[in-house]
């Protein structure tokens, strides 16, 4: 695993944004997994940034979500796929139909979880997955005791995500118990995962999540199982690191022509 630790979340998003742009020069019908939330907000914009100066385009490519949350009406300002509509896909060139998110409408979850795999392994698999990580050390919305080997499927939020996505509904009674989330194996199937963390919020998280023993209780520190992991953290989100230290050095020292 790759920690990078950076001044901000503008940084971040550069350096992201420069990856996400070399895996699409290399195939521009690339697949990414895009995750919601504040944490790739800044992947976002330098993203929507290049495309704007005409240095990249998505015409090519798909784009899966990770979840979605389950209840609320097609559309509605707070659910994930409005989100990213929002923040991504209008601001780049994205064909119609090429981001796609779980189908929470579906009269049956369950075959529509399936389905969602399905479709990811048709696309060909994601090359490079964003994430954000919960302050009780979800990825997607598996919460703690998800099973490392999960696949799409039906969760329930915990009290504390409620907490924490409360800011976006007007009240906490109004978020959401219920979620179709990737799992923890859907995810690990990715190529690259990229997961993002900034501020003193997500420190303990971070920490457990990249130097804490595998655990299913953390379902962050399944990262610690894949071939191509990068945590791309502010100084507040690396602050519990033991081996923080070590980290700038590897950064510093790191041949330009590696990328992330
Ligand atoms: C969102 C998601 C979640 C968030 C996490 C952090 O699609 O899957 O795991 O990434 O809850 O959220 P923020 O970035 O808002 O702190």
């Amino acid at each position: 695993m790759e920690v990078v630790i950076v001044p901000g979340p503008g940084e971040a998003g550069a350096l992201v944004g420069d990856a996400i742009a070399g895996v699409l020069a290399a195939r521009p019908a690339a697949v990414l997994g895009l995750a919601t939330g504040s944490s790739p907000l800044a992947v976002y914009r330098d993203l929507a940034r290049r495309h704007a100066a005409g240095e990249l385009s998505f015409a090519a490519a798909r784009a899966f979500l990770l979840d979605e949350y389950i209840g609320l009406p097609a559309g509605d300002a707070r659910g994930y796929r409005r989100f990213i509509a929002d923040n991504l896909e209008r601001l780049v060139d994205f064909a119609p139909g090429a981001v796609r998110g779980p189908d929470v409408g579906a009269s049956d979850l369950v075959a529509a979880c399936t389905a969602y795999e399905e479709a990811i392994a048709a696309a060909g698999g994601v090359d490079l997955q964003l994430l954000g990580i919960g302050t009780d050390g979800h990825i997607g919305f598996n919460e703690p005791g998800s099973s490392l080997a999960s696949r799409t499927r039906i969760k329930t939020l915990t009290d504390q995500t409620r907490r924490d996505n409360a800011r976006f509904f007007a009240s906490l009674e109004e978020v959401p118990r219920h979620v179709v989330t990737q799992g923890v194996g859907t995810i690990l199937d990715a190529s690259h995962v990229v997961l993002l963390a900034f501020g003193g919020a997500k420190a303990a998280a971070v920490a457990r999540a990249v130097e804490g023993p595998v655990t299913a209780m953390v379902p962050g520190s399944a990262l610690q199982l894949h071939p191509h992991a990068t945590v791309v953290v502010d100084e507040a989100a690396a602050a519990s690191l033991t081996l923080a230290d070590y980290y700038r050095e590897t950064w510093r020292h790191k041949p330009p022509w590696q990328g992330l």
